[in-house]
């Protein structure tokens, strides 16, 4: 039997879903070597740059942790800001692209971890990056209360995620045709459609003050966002 195509049964909101499991990072790898060149094409340049300004704008990125970094495109764009940046991704084909890219940048490490079990102390870091990660999750829950547990409290998690949401139909029919002809059908767990809404809610109920949810729009949309992690996990 193939393990990635082995169903499990998840809770995501207040809906069962069937998921394939174990096959995110798989599903990546295969794509590590034209990563970046293939995202350019699939969604923009100018959504990407858009993307990489507003990170560069944050005030200070201090110790930070990115997970799923991929390839570090976005990386580059936080080490300038940054005490220290831990790269992290579950795909070693990713990682290796990503030492490789981010060997001008030295005070960026590059290491394997899993985003909802990391293994770093609590209160470790003073900001977390997630880009383009959570809408491939089955269970992006995992990945935020992971993310709050490493945090130390008053730390700052910033989310960032391509969504179809705000489209017009045609534009989204383009982007998915350059996807299929890129990276064929993606995983079938993940939210391509994710809303502002959405993605504060599960910041919220992950125990994060949400100061800005914000939707880019450059061709293709994607969500900017930034939480800031409660003293206390709030009661509801
Ligand atoms: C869509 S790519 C985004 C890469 C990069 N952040 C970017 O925006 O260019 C998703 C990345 O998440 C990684 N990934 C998937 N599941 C993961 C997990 N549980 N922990 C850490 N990384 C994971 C994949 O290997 C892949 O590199």
């Amino acid at each position: 039997m193939d393990p990635a195509r082995t169903a499990v049964v998840t809770r995501h909101g207040s809906r069962e879903r069937t998921v394939r499991e174990p096959g995110v990072e798989r599903y990546w790898s295969r794509f590590a070597l034209s990563y970046n060149q293939d995202g350019e094409y699939v969604v923009g340049r100018a959504i990407l740059n858009l993307i990489a300004d507003h990170l560069a704008a944050e005030a200070s990125w201090g110790e930070a942790i990115e997970f799923g970094c991929g390839t570090g495109y976005f990386t580059q764009a936080v080490a300038p800001k940054a005490t220290h940046v831990l790269a992290t991704d579950l795909s070693d084909e990713m990682l290796t692209v990503a030492r490789k890219e981010l060997r001008p940048f030295p005070n960026v490490t590059v290491q394997k971890a899993d985003c909802t079990a990391s293994g770093f102390p609590d209160a470790r870091f003073d900001c977390v990056l997630v880009a383009n990660l959570l809408h491939v999750l089955a269970e992006p829950e995992r990945c935020l209360a992971e993310s709050h547990r490493i945090l130390r409290d008053g730390g700052i998690l910033v989310a960032v995620d391509l969504t179809s949401f705000g489209m017009k139909t045609c534009d989204m029919v383009r982007l998915g045709l350059r996807y299929l002809r890129c990276w064929g059908l993606p995983p079938r767990q993940g939210q391509d459609a994710m809303a502002p809404d959405d993605l504060a809610g599960l910041a919220r109920r992950a125990g994060f003050n949400v100061e800005t949810v914000d939707l880019l729009e450059a061709g293709s949309n994607a969500l900017y966002m930034r939480g800031v992690k409660c003293a206390k996990q709030p009661s509801t």
